[in-house]
């Protein structure tokens, strides 16, 4: 039997997961995680890119465990997949370092996320580690050998990278790396509640999985809605509404959906009333999520625990790999 492939994601500790991360992402591992060989790193190393103040630094390591209860409250099985922590396999700075000779500057310039990040975070003239992100970011998915890849499309071009990477590596000094491939989600981004095109964090217009029920019902209660309706009796406008839009991808009823989708277009139904229906979908959603995360959080040790075991197997695997690099590259 052919071996499982190899998944490799993740994230970067910057705070909390929403549900735009949930429909985004994590549903989608919490489905990969029964049928392939997932790893889930935690780039705290990525961080550093853009954060490297020391109050910035001194904020990850609460990151990194919110970040872990977000994976494990949604469903992600530390029994199924591997969770781990960068930099606790130093092994990939080595792998980043030898890689790092195999790509020009100017390839590392091309990539079309170092502008973005350059744009939106105002920086003029980026660090050595910033260009060279997704050279890192090769080096996590090469080290593990990963074959898939569950990225947003804005991770695109990093993949693209990570295939010239290894395909320079295999014809320098043979068959090493497989080239992985990005599985980009099918799923429309979520809106935010104030109905912007994103739910973001930096915008601030986020429903958090750790939110509570009163904080959903304060949120959702505040959402935009449609701008053109006065009167309940008014036509409302279901599409890019972005109520409308979280009751067709939370609400488990979807007969309800389509009936009051029906009522609000005829104009015979009132906001308060959609936006209370989408409360109790919401917190419906969200109870299993709020269940697992009590669980977890009544014992920290274990968050630690797993973190700890999830990077001595990535670590076993890195130490694999660099081994039959240096091989292969006639290296020590
Ligand atoms: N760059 C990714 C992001 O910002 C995070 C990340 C780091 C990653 N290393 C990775 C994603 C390896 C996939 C594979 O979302």
């Amino acid at each position: 039997m052919k071996a499982k492939k190899r998944i490799l994601t993740g994230d970067r500790p910057t705070g909390k997961l929403h549900l735009g991360h949930y429909v985004g992402t994590l549903a989608n591992r919490v489905r990969l995680q029964d049928r392939y060989e997932c790893f889930f790193i935690i780039a705290d190393l990525h961080v550093l890119t853009t954060r490297i103040e020391k109050e910035k630094i001194a904020k990850v390591k609460q990151n990194i465990h919110d970040l872990v209860l977000d994976y494990l409250s949604v469903g992600i099985d530390p029994g199924k997949a591997v969770i781990y922590q960068q930099s606790l396999v130093p092994e990939v700075a080595y792998l980043a370092l030898l890689f790092s000779m195999l790509v020009s500057v100017p390839r590392c310039q091309r990539v079309p996320t170092l502008k973005e990040v350059m744009h939106d975070l105002k920086i003029q003239s980026p660090s050595l580690g910033l260009l060279t992100y997704p050279v890192l970011q090769a080096a996590d998915i090469l080290m593990v050998k990963g074959n898939l890849v569950p990225v947003g499309k804005d991770q695109e071009s990093h993949i693209e990278l990570t295939r010239v990477i290894a395909k320079r590596f295999n014809l320098l000094y043979g068959e090493i790396f497989p080239f992985p491939e990005a599985l980009i989600g099918e799923v429309p981004t979520l809106p935010g509640t104030d109905g912007q095109t994103k739910m973001s964090k930096s915008v601030g217009n986020c429903i958090y999985l750790s939110d509570n029920a009163n904080e959903v019902r304060r949120k959702v209660m505040a959402m935009y809605t449609d701008p053109t309706r006065v009167h309940p009796t008014d036509p409302g406008h279901v599409e890019g509404n972005p109520v409308f839009v979280y009751h067709e991808a939370f609400n488990n009823n979807q007969e309800e959906v389509e009936r009051l989708k029906q009522r609000y277009q005829k104009g015979q139904v009132g906001d308060v009333e959609v936006k209370e229906k989408l409360v109790k979908a919401l917190n419906l959603f969200l109870d299993p999520i709020r269940a697992r995360r009590r669980k977890y959080e009544s014992q920290p040790e274990a968050i630690e625990e797993i973190i700890k075991k999830g990077s001595q197997t990535a670590q076993a695997e890195a130490q694999k790999t660099l081994k039959e690099v240096k091989k292969a590259m006639g290296l020590a």
